[in-house]
């Protein structure tokens, strides 16, 4: 070998560490960082309140107080948006005592906690389908999304009557009337534009979804958007569950590696 060509060789051979020692120090940098998205479905609060002997509404209750504790610990751990599940499109089959008490929970949290929530900078959004809510319930959901949709530090969607089953067909039936208007080709029908009509379509997908009680299931919990998430399954009650325990779920996440179907490199 000439010492130009070795010279060459070694160049090309620099790069390409230099190539690989960039991607590790990316993908070590990506793995650092915690979740951006956080999902969480806020299970066991009926559990939680059979365990004192009161009814499942007290545990509810219970439940929405967490609420703000995750919320506001959502800066330290660098979260930027937190969804969370309150009522599914299944849910309305529990007792009619228990759905109403629900709504009547979701008026008065929605009534309670909109100055704090702004305060804080949280930025509020809801998810699902409206059609079941009673007018009441509407008309504030849509007065905190007005009041807060200036705000910045946290983007927290709640999922009221949502599943995501009925938000795929709603989305779909959208797709199909703009097709049938001439509005839209079917060719242009792909993985971009489905999501465009989802009730989601301003957020990005979740990173990590956390399940609290124990049970090992999604329940029809953002089925598009959580195609790679990475889940979390813990034993906590949902009223139980604190914003340390969450801290830590967000920096175990930190250590994992998501490839997106891609080959370890
Ligand atoms: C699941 O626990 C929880 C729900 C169906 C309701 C979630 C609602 C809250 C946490 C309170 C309100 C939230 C807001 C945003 C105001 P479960 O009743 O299925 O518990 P179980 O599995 O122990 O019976």
């Amino acid at each position: 070998m000439t010492p130009d060509l070795v010279k060459h060789t070694q160049n090309n051979e620099d790069i390409a560490i230099a190539d690989r020692a960039e991607q590790t120090v990316e993908q070590a940098a990506a793995q650092d960082h915690g979740p951006r998205h956080v999902a969480i479905i806020m299970d066991g609060n009926g559990r939680w309140a059979t365990q004192r002997g009161r009814p499942r509404l007290f545990g509810h209750h219970a439940g929405a107080k967490r609420v703000r504790e995750i919320v506001e610990s959502c800066p330290d751990v660098g979260v930027k948006y937190l969804t969370i599940f309150a009522f599914s499109t299944e849910n309305w089959k529990r007792t009619q005592v228990e759905v109403a008490g629900l709504m009547s929970l979701f008026r008065r949290y929605i009534t309670k906690e909109a100055r704090a929530l702004d305060g804080f900078g949280a930025r509020v959004r809801f998810i699902g389908d409206r059609v079941r809510l009673d007018a009441k319930l509407i008309k504030l959901m849509d007065d905190l999304e007005d009041m807060t949709a200036h705000n910045t530090s946290i983007n927290l969607t709640i999922a009221l009557n949502y599943g995501g089953r009925d938000e795929v067909a709603r989305a779909t039936k959208r797709l199909a009337e703009e097709v049938a208007a001439g509005r839209l080709s079917p060719e242009d029908v792909d993985e971009e534009t489905l999501p465009k009509y989802l009730d989601t379509y301003v957020l990005p997908d979740p990173d990590l979804v956390i399940r609290t009680s124990g049970e090992a299931r999604i329940s029809n919990f953002l089925l598009w958007q959580s195609a790679y998430a990475e889940y979390e399954f813990i034993e906590t009650l949902w009223p139980d569950f604190s914003k340390e325990e969450f801290a830590k779920l967000c920096a175990s996440y930190g250590g994992r590696e998501r490839r997106f179907g891609a080959v370890k490199t």
